[in-house]
């Protein structure tokens, strides 16, 4: 484990945006991509870490964390559903197949949690019953366990605009996919989100709930794109620690970034009016903490690429001949 002093220091160096010589480059909140031949993308995970719909800081080794912990979930499922994955020039990058991105986000949920809009505890707790178009009984307590994994789409927000609830069957009916992708995008799924709970309490955590992202490929195939199982992607709580505190009646131990929500709150903000500053050190625990759910995830000891990033990726996008 990298001292967390360490990671304090390398905070001013943190990846926060690349200007590589390739074409058209783009970014999303955390990634930043460029168009190659052949159809193919370059995907550079950067350090950004966002929440409340903002960036909030670089945390350093997240990139790297996210681009390996994605490239090695894709490798745990590619028996289950083909991925857009080529190869990892760098251990901030991926050449990726570039996909037709479907316009839904499919959202796997295995316990009733959560107190944002669209999370089904938030909905519940407003005395909703049925959400998502599935029904629920009386008396569900905060954090349960639901019978089996539920599926709750959302409409595709973009960088601005808010994710819509939808039920399964809207999915079809509002023309977003056709029935046959649609049952194929949900059955995957299903069998991606089982697997990742079997690995993540291999590993001591639950996997709580998580987001999928769909594409369709060239070949029209459907594939599995972005991002698998992150800690940004997804929601994980310690699993030793989960039954004594759902019976007491207490939040489960999160191992995701839910930790800086926390910070913030604790501060007084959720998500409105001026934000508070923070403390390197929580910057630091975050770096600390991605790094230790690659690990225990993967069961692999974190090999820290070098810092700064950029001069690094660039020299290993010429070694790998992705830059002339
Ligand atoms: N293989 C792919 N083909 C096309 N688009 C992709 C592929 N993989 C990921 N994407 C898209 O690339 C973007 C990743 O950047 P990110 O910073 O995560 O964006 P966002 O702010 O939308 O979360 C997302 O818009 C995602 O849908
Ligand atoms: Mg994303």
């Amino acid at each position: 484990m990298i001292p967390k002093d360490k990671l304090a220091n390398l905070l001013p160096q943190a990846l926060n945006e690349t200007n590589l010589p390739l074409l058209n480059r783009q970014s999303g909140k955390v990634r930043d991509w460029y168009d190659l031949p052949d159809g193919q993308r370059l995907i550079v995970t950067t350090d950004r870490l966002s929440a409340f719909d903002m960036i909030l800081a670089r945390v350093p080794y997240k990139g790297q964390v996210l681009n390996q912990l994605s490239a090695w979930w894709f490798e745990q499922t590619r028996d289950i559903i083909p991925n857009h994955i080529v190869s990892l020039p760098d251990p901030n990058a991926s050449i990726v197949r570039t996909a037709e991105p479907i316009l839904v986000e499919v959202i796997v949920r295995g316990y009733i949690t959560g107190v944002t809009s669209t999370a089904l505890w938030y909905r519940y707790s407003l005395g909703e019953r049925d959400i998502y178009g599935y029904q629920f009984p009386e008396g569900l307590k905060k954090n349960a366990l639901l019978p089996e994994p539920i599926i709750t789409p959302t409409t595709k927000g973009g960088a601005t605009g808010h994710d819509e609830r939808l039920t399964c069957s809207e999915v079809v009916e509002k023309g977003l996919l056709d029935a046959k992708t649609w049952d194929q995008v949900q059955s995957a799924a299903l069998a991606v989100f089982k697997r990742g709970q079997e690995v993540a309490g291999k590993a001591g955590l639950v996997l709580v709930d998580t987001k999928y992202e769909f594409g369709i490929a060239a070949d029209g195939s459907v594939a599995l794109i972005d991002e698998v199982h992150t800690p940004d992607s997804s929601r994980f709580w310690k699993a030793d620690s989960y039954e004594a505190r759902f019976s007491a009646g207490e939040d489960p131990e999160n191992f995701d970034k839910e930790f800086v929500r926390i910070a913030y709150a604790e501060k007084g903000y959720r998500g409105d009016g001026e934000i508070p500053s923070m403390p390197d050190e929580l910057w630091a625990s975050a770096s600390e903490r991605y790094i230790q759910i690659y690990e225990m995830l993967t069961g692999k000891t974190f090999e820290a690429g070098g810092y700064p990033v950029e001069e690094r990726l660039l020299a290993n996008l010429k070694k790998s001949g992705v830059i002339s």
